[in-house]
């Protein structure tokens, strides 16, 4: 049984004490939340007042990237083995955000994969296709592509640590998510594919959605099968919005 787990990516968002207050307050209110697994992405330099904050509840912390190496010549990095020691349990790797602003390749994101595991760090590798992508029908063969390549060289019990996260490039911070057919066509499609490859350790990793999550679309898109969480991007910097994605079974339709 896959227990869901949503991830709140602050992206370059917040200040330090903005940042400190907001964690402050999702303590608050999903500090003792049960049957889920939460975790907050600040950026690196929130890292560590916000760690203080949370070591004392359930939610745990998320980077939003790291360094394929874990130290060296890299101006402006940040290494897993730094992220490590702040107790750092998840870490984004590949948002689309990367690739498009960053030039992040496939390539990249494997040694970032590997980086990560390393490190005790559980990745969340990020894959989806653009929109003209999806108008030309290239969906399942463009998250295949990315997924061979993302994977290329990973072991079933390195894949056990592993979670994907299906983020369509078009959902992301536009307000149209995919709808939870589409999502779900697409999670089902990367099941089969991990089965395949690792076997039944695929039934224990989590798939992720990220795209235009709300607490009005999140209940639906958690129906499916195959969705374990989300990746939550504009709504996790409202510490309401957040806890009403993550409490989503709060939010089932009345029986007609
Ligand atoms: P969004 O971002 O929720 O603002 O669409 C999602 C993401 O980038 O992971």
């Amino acid at each position: 049984m896959r227990k869901p787990l949503f991830i709140g990516n602050w992206k370059m968002n917040l200040t330090g004490s903005e940042a400190t207050d907001l964690a402050k307050k999702i303590t608050m209110s999903l500090g003792s939340v049960e049957d889920v697994d939460v975790a907050i992405a600040p950026s690196y330099l929130a890292m560590r007042p916000v760690s203080s904050i949370v070591s004392a509840s359930r939610i745990e912390l998320c980077s939003q990237d790291l360094h394929w190496e874990d130290k060296g010549p890299f101006t402006g990095e940040v290494s897993g083995a730094m992220l490590a020691e702040l107790r750092v349990k998840y870490v984004i790797v590949g948002h689309s955000e990367r690739r498009r602003n960053f030039g992040e390749t496939d390539l990249m994101i494997n040694m970032k994969i590997d980086a990560a595991l390393r490190n005790n760090l559980i990745p969340i590798a990020c894959l989806g296709e653009k929109g003209e992508e999806r108008l030309a029908g290239k969906t399942i063969n463009v998250v295949r592509k990315q997924m061979n390549a993302l994977l290329e060289g990973i072991t079933p019990d390195q894949a056990r640590n592993i979670n994907l996260a299906y983020e369509p490039v078009w959902a992301i911070g536009t307000g149209h998510n995919a709808t939870p057919e589409q999502a779900q066509e697409v999670h089902k499609f990367l099941r089969d594919q991990l089965t395949k490859r690792f076997g039944e350790v695929a039934r224990e990793m989590h798939i992720l959605y990220g795209g235009s999550v709300r607490p009005d679309n999140i209940y639906d898109l958690m129906m499916q099968p195959d969705i374990d969480g989300a990746l939550v991007g504009s709504s996790s910097l409202d510490a309401e919005h957040f806890s009403a994605i993550v409490r989503y079974r709060d939010r089932k339709p009345a029986a007609v």
